[in-house]
């Protein structure tokens, strides 16, 4: 079976595509920052007959993400999932991503782990993406990020999801001759932490859906961006 490379994954979206994978009868390396914290994603390692392989990464420490790529050098990934990420000061902090009073060290830390760490993860597990049979790296990014469909008050969250798609995008025509397919994804808004109770959204159906399209996902649709759904995001 295929196996699929995740970062963030022990909640959210990234333990819900853990568990629909592995479901699915895939190997996957799961990722996150505190393996001895991680107590759902342990537990679907637990369950998971040696499938499921949990391992740690802050992707903010990009010696950290070479030495995460060492430790598993010569090992096949298929689909590599860029889910890490956060939306920087928000609620009763919002003025820190905000005209007039913007905290340029926040600013910095979502740029980094958003935009910065998705390409150094796909630079160090290259070798590894190369091996696997499909050749596939999404990245999670996010409406917020279009210029023509949203606008949003989070100048720090919005410009980095701004900057990864157009970072993919370029990096898809960059791989295109190597067989490799880059995705970017909105998973819409979702009940998660970051997207709060009254999102609209559920994690299975965004991540299923998310799954569908890696599927079928070619090599000659590399660089576009979709919604969990399949519509086109207009960027
Ligand atoms: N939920 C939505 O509505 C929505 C909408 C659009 C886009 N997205 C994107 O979807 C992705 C997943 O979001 P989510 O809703 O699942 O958010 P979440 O519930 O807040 O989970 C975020 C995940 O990212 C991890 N993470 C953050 N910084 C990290 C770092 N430096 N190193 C390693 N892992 C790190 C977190 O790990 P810790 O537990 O260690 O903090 C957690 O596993 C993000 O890229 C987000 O921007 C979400």
């Amino acid at each position: 079976m295929p196996t699929a490379l995740i970062t963030g994954a022990n909640r959210g979206l990234g333990l819900e595509f853990v568990q629909q994978y592995a479901a699915d009868g895939w190997s996957v390396i799961a990722l996150c920052r505190d393996p001895a914290q991680a107590t759902d994603l342990n537990a679907e390692a637990a369950k998971s007959g040696g499938r499921v392989s949990v391992d740690a990464l802050d992707v903010l420490d990009f010696a950290a993400v070479d030495a995460a790529a060492a430790r598993h050098a010569g090992r096949a990934v298929d689909v590599l999932i860029n889910n890490a990420g956060i939306i920087g000061p928000v609620r009763d902090e919002l003025a820190k991503q905000s005209f007039g009073t913007m905290d340029y060290t926040a600013w910095e830390r979502v740029l980094r782990t958003n935009t910065m760490a998705p390409f150094k993860v796909t630079e160090a597990f290259f070798p590894n993406l190369m091996q696997g049979a499909q050749k596939k790296v999404a990245v999670i990014s996010s409406t917020v990020g279009s210029n023509v469909e949203m606008q949003a008050p989070v100048v720090a969250y919005s410009s980095s999801k701004a900057g990864v798609t157009k970072t993919f995008t370029t990096l898809a025509a960059v791989l295109r001759d190597k067989g490799v397919t880059v995705m970017v994804f909105c998973p819409g808004h979702v009940k998660t932490d970051m997207g709060g109770e009254g999102a609209g959204v559920e994690r299975y159906d965004s991540i299923a859906g998310m799954r569908k399209l890696i599927a079928g996902w070619t090599l000659a649709e590399s660089g576009q961006f979709k919604r969990f759904n399949g519509e086109t995001v207009a960027f």
